[in-house]
């Protein structure tokens, strides 16, 4: 756990071994603290350095034992000791020191780093705060400004930025632990209180109240309902006010408070599962670590609308090479226009050039004959995509892979065009593709192994948090955001109003709540949805009974929003009204409340008061029941899954932990009785049914979320 040698005849090197990230579990606390009391008794001693293993100094505390009582030394008295210690300590920080492998690095009287390490206190993103000292040893060693950014953000820094700010003492692009061994043997014998950050005082500036006020709003602004950043100013706030001694015994009453807080576990839930949903598996027997995706260094994207637009971008900046289509040649300038655009714009902001090199452009899929895979992004249309395919599938080689950016089409349905059905499967990107983390890969019943673990690995070099999933119409994502939206526009009819839906939703935690956020994607895309499946149109309403279609209950209000023109920001007119066509300001429009008055009283529905609790369950409880389904079905292969892609795909609160996690929090039995409850009241509404295998996870004792899966199993996974 951490190996102790004795370096140029008086050097002692402690190197943490814990694989993959020198994480700081209890044997390695134990080891570091034996290490220490060896090389301070040791009189051949005079200097010591600490390094990590593979290239890596420590990725922090190990977070798996965050949910067992604490075992071994707590790290505080370890950190302590280095510190106080009478012979000089160098951190040789290689990959990375991160929360308290950062906080270790600051009780080192010393710290080298490699040129490419990162640092950072990222604790807030995890629900807690740098709680080994590195909120009271970060301000004394940088100023109240800076530490509050990095704590309160978690933002990892470059080795360049740790030296501006005076965290590290010297950058080196050679081996850093040979640096620092050198660095140790210059610095026996100079004087070493000044080099203990706990014994600096914290320089204070003069507004330092309005600074932590602004701050504070800052991140209730950002981070809405989230107690750790709040929680991280006050602790910063007591290393500006406190000594050290007493700002310690703060960071250890609010770190007790966020540590065991729902937050705390919703936020280290969400670290595990984004790492867990890249573990994917097939019935077949072929998952992630027995399939080998091929490379792929040349693309084609077809269709250069929203998305295909921001797809080329993705590909293109990490070194692919990309042909983009379009079907005339006026779009074909305009797409690349924009794509150029848009590169430019994000190579500045990441300070590398462009690389509009890889760019190609054409009207003609004759010239995609030796690209390695296309991905298709034309118009919602399963017969002009099928006519893509087919004639993908005469021009390109016969080993080129085929994928399709349908937002829920069936994926399958295009691998029977082709003559390689097991080389298509579905990249379902989300809107704006070049920003948005998601990439939902649907393994169609017919993809091989070696299609989705291209597809899989392909979506995480363009920095995508990818999640496979299983061939049903709307995938996951969408799928389960029907019955959400359904139920918004259902509580609007009973007596809602937008305001109110949004306001409950954002109370919750979402950054925009159903309304607004309908307002800003474009009202046109769902009420042209609707109408080509049939649920609306001067046919269809006159055909059928009011307030119904296809057997169940239905609401027209969207439908009547979009007649009247009003498709959201981009008119100036949605939900909610708008100073000029483009504007995010969303001010209550009285057109829309007067609509809803005479819609409630054309259908003699009463108005009552909805409570937020009601617009909370019925709205989020149905989102959790469909997930249910999709894990009956098959569709996604746990938990998981479905929250990694609410988080990354629809903003879902983090502190929430996602949809599955959170009914796991408020309880699956009440989860169960609510449901049943509502839909009691609404027997027309399917997808408030509660499904079967929330029932059978309630019968078994409801057992945590990460234990879902073992009550899966028997069921048919498609995944
Ligand atoms: N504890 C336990 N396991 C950890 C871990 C940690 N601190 N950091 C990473 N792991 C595990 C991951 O779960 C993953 O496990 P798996 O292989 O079983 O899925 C494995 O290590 C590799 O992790 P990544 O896939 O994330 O590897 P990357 O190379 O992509 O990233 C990293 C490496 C940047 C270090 C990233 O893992 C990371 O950000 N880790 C968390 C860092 C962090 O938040 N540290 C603070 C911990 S809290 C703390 O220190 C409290 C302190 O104040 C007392
Ligand atoms: P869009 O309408 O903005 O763009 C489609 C583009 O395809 C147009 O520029 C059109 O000219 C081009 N096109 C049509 N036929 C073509 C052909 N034969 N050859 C070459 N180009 C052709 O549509 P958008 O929004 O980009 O959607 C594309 C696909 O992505 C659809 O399947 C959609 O369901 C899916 N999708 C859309 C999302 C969104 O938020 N807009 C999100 C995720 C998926």
């Amino acid at each position: 756990m951490a190996r102790y040698e004795l370096v140029k005849r008086s050097v002692a090197l402690i190197t943490l071994t814990n694989p993959p990230v020198n994480a700081l579990s209890s044997p390695v606390r134990h080891a570091i603290a034996k290490s220490m009391e060896r090389a301070l008794s040791d009189p051949k001693v005079t200097a010591v350095v600490i390094c990590g293993e593979n290239g890596r100094f420590c990725g922090g505390a190990d977070i798996r034992e965050f949910a067992g009582p604490l075992r071994g030394p707590p790290l505080i008295p370890v950190l302590d000791a280095i510190e106080a210690g009478r012979k000089p300590v160098v951190a040789a920080i290689e990959g990375v020191a991160l929360g308290g492998g950062f906080e270790l690095a600051l009780v080192c009287h010393y710290r080298i780093a490699h040129s490419k390490a990162r640092l950072g206190l990222p604790e807030v993103t995890l629900g807690i705060l740098p709680a080994a000292g590195g909120s009271q040893r970060l301000p004394r060693l940088i100023g109240i400004p800076a530490a509050l950014e990095l704590i309160t953000t978690g933002r990892h820094i470059s080795a360049q930025e740790a030296l501006k700010l005076g965290i590290v003492d010297q950058v080196t692009d050679q081996n850093a632990c040979e640096m620092a061994v050198e660095f140790a043997l210059k610095s026996v014998g100079k004087p070493l209180s000044s080099r203990r950050v706990s014994m600096l005082t914290t320089p204070c500036p003069p507004d330092l109240d309005a600074l932590l006020e602004a701050a504070t709003m800052q991140v209730k602004k950002k981070a809405r309902g989230v107690m750790a950043p709040l929680a991280c100013i006050q602790a910063v706030r007591a290393a500006a006010t406190m000594p050290f001694s007493k700002g310690m015994k703060r960071e250890s009453e609010l770190m007790t408070t966020l540590f065991n807080s729902g937050q705390a576990q919703a936020f280290q839930y969400c670290f595990f599962a984004q790492r867990t949903a890249g573990k994917w598996t097939l019935p077949s027997g072929a998952q992630w670590n027995n399939s080998k995706p091929r490379e792929i260094r040349s693309a084609a994207v077809i269709g250069l609308g929203t998305m295909g637009r921001g797809i080329v971008v993705s590909l293109a900046r990490v070194g692919i090479s990309v042909i983009a289509v379009e079907s005339e040649k006026k779009l074909l300038e305009n797409g690349r226009q924009m794509v150029i655009g848009m590169l430019e714009r994000d190579a500045k902001r990441r300070g590398v050039s462009a690389s509009l090199n890889l760019l190609n452009f054409t009207l003609s899929l004759q010239d995609l004959k030796d690209v390695d895979l296309v991905i298709e992004a034309v118009f919602e249309d399963m017969a002009l995509k099928k006519r893509v395919f087919q004639e993908l599938s005469k021009v390109c080689r016969p080993t080129t892979l085929l994928c399709t950016n349908t937002s829920g089409l069936d994926v399958d349905a295009l691998a029977g065009v082709t003559n390689r059905p097991h080389l298509v499967a579905g990249m379902h990107f989300f809107s704006p593709a070049h920003v948005m983390k998601l990439l939902e890969v649907v393994c169609g019943p017919r993809s091989s192994s070696e299609t989705i673990a291209t597809a899989m690995s392909l979506g995480k070099k363009m920095g995508k948090v990818s999640v496979a999933v299983g061939n049903c119409p709307g995938f996951v994502g969408n799928r389960m955001l029907k019955p959400y939206l359904d139920q918004a526009t259902f509580l609007l009819e009973e007596g809602a109003t937008p305001e109110q839906i949004d306001k409950a939703l954002e109370d919750f935690g979402f950054a925009m709540g159903v309304f607004r956020m309908s307002d800003l994607a474009g009202l046109d895309v769902g009420w042209r949805v609707r109408k080509e499946s049939g649920l609306t149109g001067p046919d269809v309403d006159s055909k059928n009974p009011p307030r119904r279609r296809q057997g169940h209950r239905y609401c027209p209000i969207p439908d009547m929003v979009c007649e009247q023109g009003r498709f959201g920001q981009k008119t100036g007119r949605g939900w909610y009204m708008y100073d000029k066509p483009g504007d995010t300001n969303a001010k209550p429009d009285p057109l829309i409340q007067n609509l809803l008055e005479t819609y409630r009283s054309r259908y003699g529905i009463q108005p009552r008061n909805i409570s937020d609790q009601e617009i909370i369950e019925r709205c989020l409880f149905v989102l959790a029941n469909e997930g249910f389904r999709i894990l009956e079905d098959g569709m996604a292969a746990r938990p998981e899954d479905i929250d990694v892609i609410y988080l990354f795909g629809y903003a879902f609160p983090r502190h929430r932990g996602g949809p599955m996690f959170y009914v796991s929090m408020v309880g699956l039995e009440r989860v169960l009785e609510r449901l049943e409850y509502y839909h009691q009241a609404h027997p027309d509404v399917p997808h408030l049914e509660p499904s079967a295998l929330l029932k059978k996870l309630v019968a078994c004792g409801s057992p945590p979320v990460q234990k879902w899966r073992e009550y899966i199993k028997t069921m048919h996974s498609h995944l």
